[in-house]
């Protein structure tokens, strides 16, 4: 990409993404700079992927071509009004932060920066996330598609307008954390059941891994897939049963409502 590309927080989701970046070859490790307020994990990080490092926003983002905003949300005014007066209108500014609006970012920068917003998951960290990618005011249709690229190197990509982003967000941004709730039921269930902690954790993981590559290979729906596993009178009709007499539906829904009001109110 010849950009230079500066995080402004090393953690986790930035740490994913600089894998990402370096693993498929979009830039190289010296054209990434990390800032991060934790000396110990600015060093770490500097070390395991052989990228700059700068304990200073200010001074990191004079050079840079893109500015990946990777702290948490409550970071996010203190840190905007420090970098606003060091950013200049060419450079493209990324915000990973939940709830947090291309609107409100533009509000302390200046609405004539180039502001994208996305929402990452943590699979990112593992090359498989899912990321939904919105334009702010001042962002071109080559800046879309050049975050499409960075997040297109640590899995699938989604444009969508802003006012997708709550559902998004209580779709693939929490939806890992619905699912590792349903594995740990399922590995205490046969734990309960005699089944040893470690095979019961490999055989849970398997299954859904599984699961999921065979609705992405089948070419057919989840609810197909599900009727094709269900015999009459048989074992998995016995379970389907007790999570339907007990709305398991029902519960889903509600979870993903609760999300998407949360990422509401943060928003506001
Ligand atoms: N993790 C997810 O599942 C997920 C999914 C989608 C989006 N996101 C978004 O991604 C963002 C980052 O999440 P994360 O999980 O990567 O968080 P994280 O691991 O806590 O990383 C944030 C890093 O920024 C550092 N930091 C704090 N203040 C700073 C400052 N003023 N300047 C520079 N660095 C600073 C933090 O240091 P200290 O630890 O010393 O404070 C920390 O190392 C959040 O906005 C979150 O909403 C996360």
């Amino acid at each position: 990409m010849k950009k230079q590309i500066v995080f402004i927080g090393a953690g986790n989701m930035a740490e994913a993404l600089i894998k990402g970046i370096i693993n498929s070859r979009l830039a190289s490790a010296k054209d990434i700079t990390a800032t991060d307020t934790n000396a110990n994990r600015l060093s770490w990080i500097q070390e395991e992927y052989n990228i700059q490092t700068n304990s200073s926003n200010t001074d990191a983002i004079q050079k840079a071509d893109i500015i990946i905003l990777a702290i948490k949300p409550q970071m996010f005014p203190e840190v905007l009004e420090e970098i606003a007066p060091a950013i200049n209108s060419q450079q493209l500014i990324i915000s990973i932060a939940a709830g947090v609006t291309t609107a409100k970012i533009e509000n302390i920068i200046g609405e004539t920066s180039k502001v994208i917003r996305v929402m990452p998951n943590t699979p990112a960290l593992v090359q498989k996330g899912v990321t939904a990618i919105t334009r702010g005011f001042s962002a071109t249709e080559k800046d879309e598609l050049i975050t499409n690229k960075i997040f297109g190197s640590v899995g699938m990509i989604l444009n969508v307008k802003e006012d997708m982003m709550d559902i998004i967000t209580a779709t693939s941004g929490s939806g890992p954390a619905y699912i590792f709730y349903f594995m740990e039921a399922m590995i205490e269930a046969a734990e309960e059941n005699g089944m040893s902690k470690i095979d019961a954790l490999n055989v849970v993981t398997k299954t859904v891994c599984g699961a999921g590559k065979l609705v992405l290979l089948s070419h057919e729906q989840p609810k197909e897939l599900r009727e094709n596993v269900t015999s009459p009178g048989g074992t998995t009709q016995a379970a389907l049963e007790i999570l339907e007499k007990n709305n398991f539906k029902d519960l889903i829904r509600k979870a993903v409502s609760a999300a998407t009001s949360r990422s509401k109110e943060l928003a506001k």
